[in-house]
């Protein structure tokens, strides 16, 4: 019946040249997106390879990877034992979905968490991605507080995915997200900021110990600015969620598994959510693996009738391949130390991160981390210097200095960075767990020559293309 259909096959993608690669992603992906990889120097050459803290392109480049791709590298690209365990799974053609019968795996998967989950975090839901698995723990909360308490409060800098009920809830995307329905009973509150969140529960009392608010969605630290509340905020915060009952949800989608120095990032306030949801490192770079845990006490009374035990559910819940990879994670996070890296670089990073904003005052406005989770901030003083691109506007006057140094760090050092999707002043830093002190000096050193000498031409280059 498609007999006459051309299908290309692996083998041509394989072959296929940059030019045509980047005309079918303008063409049947985005051409928008395609314009700025393409402007990045992203689609000069194609990866062929990804191993540990390395990317290898087809022109022969080893790029450091300062990304970990969004975070989610924990233990580099490729791990052996990762690939060992899917490669194992795959030839023994063990059965890929349980579906029908209750799975030994996840099994060993659910007990190893609950074993690094505090207090009484023991039942969990899985699926394939941070907005999923925010989406399932909302819908927890929800039928846990009933239809009197509806309400969820979230925050003004949040974010927590791109479905609709995610993306009402993420501040940080409020700008732009006009020409999408709003899910109902959100109220925003400012982030670390404890009256704010005291204002509302006044706001919305029905009684001396209760409140029409259910949930209150947060992240534990901010990744995008690495913004760090104080410890007494999160106590306040549990200590009135409890009051009033409030299903306290934290996303670790970012920050889980050991990105902040530590397993999670609410261990820095020594407190405990109620719903914790995470992804990203949980597959280990290769899964596409996420889920959420909970106490039994709010999972057996929402879900407390044997027809409610699919009230939430999805097809690729929990596939073989994706819980043993997540089982062997977690093995290689405690045999390799990844946390206590984490910890220890990431300090390192910071002190030399600081060094580079001593070094550069006009440059970088200022330089945050905790762990592996670290970020520069850019002065907008460019603007001065390409007032000429007047039309181009502010945020792009910043995107010059960050895309002008995101540019010049592949082309002139293989060194990949990017920017947090909300703030184009700042490059955001978040390597794999497994980075080295040599790869630390590296980066920095090659910023520092980036700063010095490349940034303007880089950068007037770049606007060029950027009006092209
Ligand atoms: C804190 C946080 N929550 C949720 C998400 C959404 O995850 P996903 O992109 O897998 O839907 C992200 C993604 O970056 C995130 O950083």
């Amino acid at each position: 019946m498609y007999e006459d259909k051309n299908f290309l096959t692996i083998e041509d993608a394989h072959n296929m040249t940059e030019k045509e690669n980047l005309r079918l992603f303008k063409k049947h992906i985005s051409s928008q997106l395609g314009k700025t990889l393409s402007m990045l120097g992203f689609a000069d050459s194609i990866p062929v390879e990804a191993s540990g803290m390395y990317v290898t392109l087809r022109d022969g480049r080893k790029v450091l990877d300062m990304t970990g791709h969004l975070g989610m590298l924990v233990a580099g690209h490729n791990h052996p034992r990762i690939i060992e365990v899917r490669k194992k799974w795959a030839e023994e053609k063990r059965l890929e979905s349980w579906k029908f019968f209750p799975s030994p795996y996840q099994g060993v998967l659910c007990n190893n968490l609950s074993l690094i989950f505090p207090e009484d975090l023991e039942v969990m839901f899985f699926c394939n991605s941070g907005a999923e698995a925010n989406e399932g723990a909302l819908k927890l909360a929800e039928k846990y507080s009933g239809m009197s308490r509806k309400t969820v409060v979230y925050t003004d800098i949040s974010f927590h995915g791109k479905t609709h009920a995610t993306l009402t809830l993420s501040g940080s995307e409020k700008h732009q997200n006009d020409h999408f329905n709003k899910t109902e009973n959100c109220i925003m509150i400012k982030y670390g900021d404890i009256q704010d969140f005291k204002r509302v529960i006044e706001e919305n009392k029905t009684g001396k110990n209760s409140t029409k608010i259910g949930t209150f969605i947060i992240e534990a630290i901010r990744s995008e600015g690495v913004v760090i509340p104080d410890k007494s905020y999160y106590e306040e915060v549990r200590r009135i969620c409890d009051k009033y009952d409030i299903v306290l949800i934290m996303d670790e989608v970012f920050t889980g598994f050991g990105r902040t120095g530590k397993m999670f990032g609410f261990e820095h306030y020594g407190i405990c959510p109620d719903i914790c949801s995470f992804s990203k490192a949980f597959g280990g770079g290769k899964a596409t693996f996420a889920g959420f845990i909970t106490r039994p006490k709010i999972f057996n009374k929402a879900y407390s009738k044997m027809n409610e035990a699919t009230l939430h559910s999805t097809t690729y819940n929990g596939f073989g391949e994706e819980v043993v990879s997540a089982i062997e994670v977690l093995n290689i996070i405690r045999d390799e130390k990844l946390l206590e890296n984490s910890e220890e670089m990431g300090k390192y990073l910071l002190s030399r991160l600081q060094e580079v904003k001593k070094e550069f005052p006009d440059i970088v406005a200022d330089v945050r981390g905790v762990g592996l989770l670290a970020c520069i901030i850019f002065h907008s003083r460019a603007e001065k210097i390409v007032k000429f691109f007047s039309s181009t506007g502010t945020d792009l006057v910043e995107k010059f200095v960050t895309g002008s140094v995101i540019t010049s760090m592949l082309k002139d050092y293989s060194i990949l960075l990017n920017t947090p999707p909300h703030d184009s002043s700042q490059i955001l830093i978040t390597p794999s767990l497994i980075i080295n002190r040599e790869q630390v000096d590296y980066f920095i050193e090659s910023l520092k020559k980036v700063l010095s000498e490349n940034l303007w031409k880089v950068g007037f280059d770049y606007l060029k293309k950027l009006r092209s």
